[in-house]
């Protein structure tokens, strides 16, 4: 690691996260959700982590992601939550992953592929992305897998549209998923409806779910609202490699948008839009020795400006999110979800297990 920006990955505070979770849910499973590099956290290390904290199974979107596990890790459930395609199907079942299946399309190829398949089945309650939207069809491929050599019926699951924010909506979701259970020949290895704000806001009420998955919430991020003491688990960092003095009138930066309105000292920090900290952070506040100070001028591929103070030196650590300004500052200034923010931080970053 050479270059002065790193993003922390703070690993204490993912199992601090993972036990505040279990013991809101003691009778339940969590399959940790590590799709897009355990959202920007790096999947492999998150994995191996969470894997002597005693978690077996996990769950990511892509085949791509899933074989990258798949070759650290010949023993725990892998789970592709996103879209697959026939082609995929061998690869898939000779890793013995587990996956999706969200469309009589996507079954009949699953049958017909006569592999050895481990399946779980989506119904679409509301999210109207994934998943079969009737209730009659999922009964239909259920009965179909039940009586076929080689695909096995692993599981069942549904996902949430509004857990965080329309109860309403989110308890019509529920009631459907309910709906269908009370149809189903025999109950499934797996049952798993809820994402992080279901998991801890009402998975505890439920008999009926055998795992939930869990991803924002193990991170730290999102749901502060409900102070659950969830620690965020990345921080990013960087430091001052140059300090310009500016006269009063003098530009910064492309398109010389910015003027110092008096005799300025301006730091230069080695992060740009290229690493994750997009052009909209102008004007973001980032924290240097304890303290506030505001970026200027537009942010570029490689570098962003602050307005310092002369108690600011060459070398100075740079506290971009995770300390005194949150994740969810950084959302806020962006206008999105701490989802965005943390899975923006590009590979060239390097992320230090601390
Ligand atoms: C199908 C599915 N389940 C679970 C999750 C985890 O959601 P969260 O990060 O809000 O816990 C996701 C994330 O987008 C998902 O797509």
């Amino acid at each position: 690691m050479y270059r002065p920006t790193y993003a922390n990955i703070h690993l204490a505070y993912l199992k601090t996260n993972l036990e505040l979770i279990k013991k809101m849910i003691p009778d339940k499973k969590v399959v940790p959700v590590i799709k897009a590099n355990a959202y920007g956290h790096g999947s492999v290390v998150i994995m191996e982590y969470l894997i002597q904290q005693g978690i077996d199974y996990f769950a990511v979107s892509l085949l791509e992601e899933a074989l990258e596990l798949r070759e650290k890790n010949k023993e725990v459930g892998i789970i592709i939550l996103g879209a697959i395609s026939k082609e995929q199907l061998k690869i898939i079942s000779d890793n013995q992953l587990d996956i999706f299946v969200y469309s009589n399309e996507l079954l009949n190829d699953a049958l017909e592929s006569q592999l050895p398949l481990r399946i779980h089945l989506k119904y679409d309650t509301g999210m109207h992305r994934y998943g079969f939207t009737n209730l009659k069809a999922i009964l239909n491929a259920i009965y179909q897998i039940e009586n076929h050599p080689t695909v096995k019926w692993i599981g069942l699951a549904t996902h949430f549209a509004t857990a965080d924010d329309n109860e309403i909506y989110y308890r019509h979701q529920v009631e459907m998923f309910k709906e269908l259970l009370t149809h189903l020949p025999r109950k499934p290895e797996m049952i798993h409806m809820s994402n992080s704000a279901s998991t801890v806001i009402y998975e505890s009420m439920y008999d009926f779910t055998t795992h939930v998955r869990v991803g924002i919430a193990l991170y730290g991020l999102s749901l502060e609202h409900l102070n659950l003491g969830l620690k965020p688990v990345m921080s990013l960092h960087s430091h001052i490699v140059q300090i310009k003095k500016l006269k009063k009138g003098e530009f910064v930066s492309y398109g010389a948008t910015y003027q110092a309105k008096e005799d300025e000292y301006i730091g230069v920090i080695p992060i740009g839009y290229a690493d994750g900290w997009l052009r909209v952070n102008r004007d973001a506040m980032v924290e240097i020795n304890h303290k506030l100070y505001p970026l200027v001028g537009t942010i570029c591929m490689d570098a962003a400006l602050v307005k310092i103070d002369q108690s600011v030196q060459l070398g100075a650590e740079v506290i971009l999110f995770g300390g005194l300004v949150s994740t969810k500052d950084v959302a806020d200034h962006q206008k999105t979800i701490v989802y965005e923010v943390c899975t923006n931080i590009s590979a060239r970053v390097p992320r230090r297990y601390v």
